[in-house]
């Protein structure tokens, strides 16, 4: 019989994503069904959610203290979801995460310790006559699932997934009373962290398994450097940490049959793909130069990913005769210093600011090489995008880049293995060195298309992470039975 496991997340693919742990809660159960595991998905009820599932009913939950909370279960795109009804906290216009000024919601820590509250109460309880032996909670919104379960009258196993450490639900220890959470957690073996009360160290510290999404930041996370903190705690959890790669849909994203492209085409038949370099230099209002390589960036618009270093770098690639088109969103001082790099070089360098989940597709499907100069990097998926599309990779050494990207250096292209080019974290001039590195190495047809190949030979599914995930939770349940 397959293995039962809950899904706690803050997004999920197609419904409601903001970066990349959407992509990876939509994609686990599809995955995790061959591996013989049954996942299924809760989330907030954010707006308009609710309203997209078929089958759609109600299931009450019993949150002990004389409260009842309520799910609303139904399916849409392949999966079953449950969403936790709370119009008070999730019915608001704009992300799950901030208001329309951009701002953090004021009650995020209601919002989300209220999520976990009932995602704890619904694994202790079921849903309806469905029962998971564990939960699979991801990132500092779920991260109170076992606290919960701790304060609240047990339930099943947790692994807690860290996809990015540098959001980690940090409030004044008043909170704890705010949210009806004992002040038991107020200690060093619970939340406190630092004189405050964290979501995600009492995750981590209460969790019987912890992972992140590569063996790269897993160990990383484990150094004061990258831990931010919390890389202590996670030193003396080392038996149970794990690094899991993310793997990406091949059927979203296949570059044979993706409506999103001008034109179709295959690592067999890469040809068409100049047909989606001109429509993307139509929509980014390029000089037409079909020989000149045509970088771009897919990419939230934040420190993390190096973009105010690719600013200082933009005059010498325009300087070498290459294009560059960036998509994205965040910091509004990037959004501004991109978007005068496009006035100061018109016909060179092309920017969209926004979301635009589509012409993410056609830039990958139309580009020569995607642009990721991480400071740090706990997987990343628009690598691997670019890998499955043959637009090359020229990223950071760090995390789950560096897990996944072969670097051209002699040997890796000598041998004909190389799948992008890599370079030193947070350093301009070694950034520098890979575009002009990659510029040189497009000037060579023949290199760069046994590099392409390469990169689209590479298998970037999830077959491989799901059954180490299926592993995991079957550990933990027999473990707990144990
Ligand atoms: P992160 O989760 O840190 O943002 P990832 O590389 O794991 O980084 O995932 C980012 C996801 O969001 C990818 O699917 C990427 O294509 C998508 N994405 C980021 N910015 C945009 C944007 N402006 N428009 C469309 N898709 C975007
Ligand atoms: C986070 C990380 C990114 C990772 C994604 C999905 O947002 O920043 O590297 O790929 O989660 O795990």
């Amino acid at each position: 019989m397959a293995l039962k496991v809950l899904s706690v997340a803050s997004e999920c693919t197609p419904l409601i994503k903001t970066g990349g742990l959407a992509d990876v809660v939509g994609a686990l159960p599809g995955a995790l069904a061959k591996a013989g595991v049954e996942m299924r998905v809760m989330l907030p009820a954010y707006p308009g959610l609710a309203e997209r599932l078929s089958g759609r009913r109600r299931l009450g939950l019993d949150l002990g203290k004389g409260e009842s909370a309520a799910v609303i279960q139904g399916k849409a795109e392949g999966l079953t979801l449950y969403l936790v009804e709370a119009p008070q906290y999730f019915e608001r216009e704009g992300n799950p995460y901030t208001g329309p000024e951009g701002r953090d919601w004021p009650d995020n820590a209601e919002r989300f310790a209220y999520f976990a509250r009932v995602a704890a109460a619904a694994a202790r309880q079921g849903l309806g006559r469905w029962h998971p032996a564990a939960v699979h909670a991801h990132d500092w919104q779920a991260a109170l699932v076992p606290v919960w379960r701790e304060e609240e009258g047990g339930g099943p196993p947790v692994l807690l997934t860290i996809h990015n450490i540098a959001f980690q639900g940090l409030y004044a220890p008043a909170m704890l009373e705010r949210l009806g959470l004992s002040q038991r957690w107020n200690t060093i073996e619970g939340m406190e962290f630092h004189g405050r009360i964290g979501f995600l160290k009492g995750g981590l510290a209460l969790a019987e398994r912890l992972s992140t999404v590569s063996p790269t930041y897993a160990r990383e996370l484990m150094t004061p450097a990258f831990g931010m903190g919390l890389d202590g705690l996670l030193r003396h959890r080392a038996e149970v940490f794990s690094g899991i790669l993310n793997g990406i849909d091949l059927d979203a994203w296949n570059p044979s049959d993706d409506p999103a492209l001008a034109a179709r085409f295959s690592a067999a038949k890469p040809t068409p793909r100049t047909k989606n370099r001109r429509a993307l230099e139509a929509r980014f209002r390029l000089d037409p130069a079909p020989h000149a390589p045509l970088f771009i960036v897919v990419s939230r618009m934040t420190r993390q990913k190096g973009l105010d270093l690719l600013l200082g770098a933009v005059p010498e690639l325009v300087g070498q005769g290459a294009r560059l088109a960036v998509l994205g969103s965040g910091e509004p001082d990037l959004e501004q210093g991109f978007a005068e790099a496009a006035r100061t070089h018109a016909g060179r360098v092309g920017v969209v600011i926004g979301y635009d989940e589509a012409l993410s597709h056609l830039m990958q499907g139309g580009g020569d090489a995607i642009l990721i100069p991480s400071r740090f990097e706990p997987c990343g998926l628009t690598q691997l995008y670019g890998l499955r599309y043959g637009c090359l990779p020229v990223a950071a050494r760090t995390g789950g880049l560096a897990d996944t990207i072969v670097e051209a250096n002699v040997a890796a292209l000598r041998a004909g293995v190389a799948t992008g080019v890599l370079h030193a974290p947070d350093d301009a001039d070694a950034l520098t060195d890979a575009i002009t590195k990659t510029i040189a190495l497009h000037a060579e047809p023949g290199r760069w298309k046994t590099m392409r190949a390469q990169a689209m030979a590479q298998s970037v599914g999830w077959e491989r992470s799901a059954a180490e995930y299926a592993a995991l939770y079957r550990e933990m349940v027999t473990d707990r039975a144990g």
